[in-house]
């Protein structure tokens, strides 16, 4: 697939600091491989501290003049970039697919999610509210009113090269913040091509800064901005040994964080589901992006009534899948991004089938297609001493457990340290709303596998983070409360 778009200049490789695209400061680079052949695409900047530290510079200097727009300016530039995004979709889609692999059909779907967190961060922006308390004592006002919390760090993954970037960038610009971002060291030309057009809607130079780097050197330059004061907060999506990380790193400076992590979700299928749903609801889910989301299905409890029936129609449905490269229309499933994310694919199975799960359907890598394909497996008799039980897989691996009681799914369900998504399938009602409640998890799919969406707050509880992206609440995170007391107004 040749790196062949409508527009070539949002091919961009070197950061974008204070408006310029400039090298990194050791004028090093690293290459950006297309994950379904192994071939190097681009070559970007490898930035390290000294650029993190032009990056927080321009970020200052820009941020005393984003933070005084009136909130409507800052919208319609918010508007401009959706139209953007919108207008450019079809490149955008391509960068994604050439860098993360994954078929054009979700990169489109991705694109337009993406670009429906600027929109909705558009109109949020105007509805900062503050309070005015009701007066306690005569001669005294006493009014809460909301800032922009500062700087803002924004570090992303590769699983979502546009969402992910975008749900933090478009709420920290709403709210007044200046941003500093690093996209995952595997996708970063969506994302910078994303800055590009940020500044084409008017985005003035410094308040969106973006470097990219290779996995060693981003920690250096990510470390910098965990020490530097003027980096107010951190916005960050990965995995919870890196959240911890950043949350030991920040507590330095104290920053504020949001931070949305690893997930394990349950699915639960009870005996009184729709099953029709739940087979469709479970492949949306678990397949979205080749199972690599924080919020894909992990562990599948089914209960016993239902289970052979189930297990069998989903089989079906998941051995037809079409797993191919992006370049093929009909490409359902693409690579896994990287050597890393397949091996621990193949372990999982590995190690479940040696300790007594049978594979219904694939359980094996497809090197025919290229290095990173694995294909999409079920497999029945997974037990909690698996791997798949306490690791996320990120992949298209559907482990089937059976379960006899409500209250036994629930204990199993929970049994995690994650609690990112969680979703269940029965068409009792007052089950719907026991377990609902039950569920130890931030956002909960009933009767539902597509669960995300701009104006629902996404993020987890336990190890899963904190922090909510999207809806009303998203903006919150990049908003800090200034209490003003009037005296003597008497
Ligand atoms: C994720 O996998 O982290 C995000 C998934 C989503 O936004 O739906």
């Amino acid at each position: 697939m040749a790196l062949k778009l409508k527009r070539e200049e949002l091919v961009r490789t070197r950061n974008l600091i204070g408006g310029e695209w400039s090298e990194a400061v050791s004028r090093a680079r690293y290459p950006v491989t297309n994950p379904a052949t192994g071939e190097i695409i681009a070559e970007v900047a490898n930035s390290g501290p000294a650029d993190a530290r032009a990056a927080t510079n321009a970020a200052y200097q820009a941020a005393e003049s984003w933070r005084n727009r009136l909130p409507r300016e800052r919208a319609a530039i918010l508007r401009r970039w959706h139209a953007l995004l919108v207008e450019n979709s079809e490149d955008l889609a391509t960068l994604m697919s050439m860098e993360q692999g994954k078929p054009m059909a979700e990169s489109r779907g991705e694109v337009a999610y993406g670009a429906s967190y600027v929109a909705w961060f558009a109109e949020e922006a105007t509805r900062t509210y503050g309070d005015l308390i009701p007066q306690q004592q005569r001669g005294k006002q006493m009014r809460a009113m909301k800032e922009p919390v500062g700087i803002v760090a924004a570090i992303t993954p590769w699983n979502f090269p546009l969402a992910m970037i975008a749900r933090k960038i478009a709420p920290a610009l709403a709210a007044g913040c200046t941003v500093v971002g690093k996209p995952a060291e595997d996708t970063p030309l969506t994302a910078l091509a994303l800055a590009a057009l940020a500044g084409e809607a008017g985005v003035p130079a410094g308040v969106l800064n973006m470097l990219s780097a290779s996995r060693e050197q981003g920690i250096e330059a990510v470390a910098d901005w965990l020490a530097d004061d003027r980096v107010r907060k951190v916005t960050f999506t990965g995995s919870t040994a890196v959240g911890k990380y950043l949350a030991r790193e920040s507590a330095g400076t104290l920053k504020k964080l949001s931070l949305e992590l690893g997930g394990n979700a349950p699915f639960i299928v009870f005996d009184d589901a729709d099953l029709d749903a739940a087979i469709a609801g479970l492949m949306a889910a678990k397949f979205r992006n080749g199972g690599q989301t924080c919020v894909c299905p992990n562990r599948i409890y089914v209960q016993a009534g239902v289970f052979d029936r189930f297990a069998e129609l989903l089989a079906a449905r998941v051995g037809a899948l079409k797993v191919a490269s992006a370049t093929d229309p009909e490409a359902q499933i693409g690579p896994m991004i990287n050597a890393k994310a397949i091996d621990k694919i193949a372990r999982h199975v590995e190690d479940a089938v040696s300790k007594g799960a049978i594979v219904l359907t694939g359980g094996k890598r497809l090197t025919e297609l290229g290095p990173n394909y694995y294909a999409p497996t079920v497999f029945t008799h997974a037990s909690n001493d698996m791997l798949v039980t306490c690791e996320e897989t990120f992949g298209p691996v559907a482990p089937l457990y059976r379960f006899d009681q409500e209250e036994e799914a629930v204990r199993l369900a929970n049994d995690s340290p994650f609690g990112l998504a969680a979703y269940f399938y029965t068409r009792d009602m007052r089950r719907a709303e026991r377990v609902a409640r039950r569920l130890e998890a931030g956002v909960v799919g009933l009767n539902e596998g597509a669960v995300s969406s701009e104006a629902a707050p996404f993020g987890g509880v336990k190890e899963s983070g904190y922090g909510r992206e999207g809806s009303k609440y998203g903006l919150d995170d990049y908003l800090t409360i200034k209490y003003v007391c009037q005296g003597n107004l008497d």
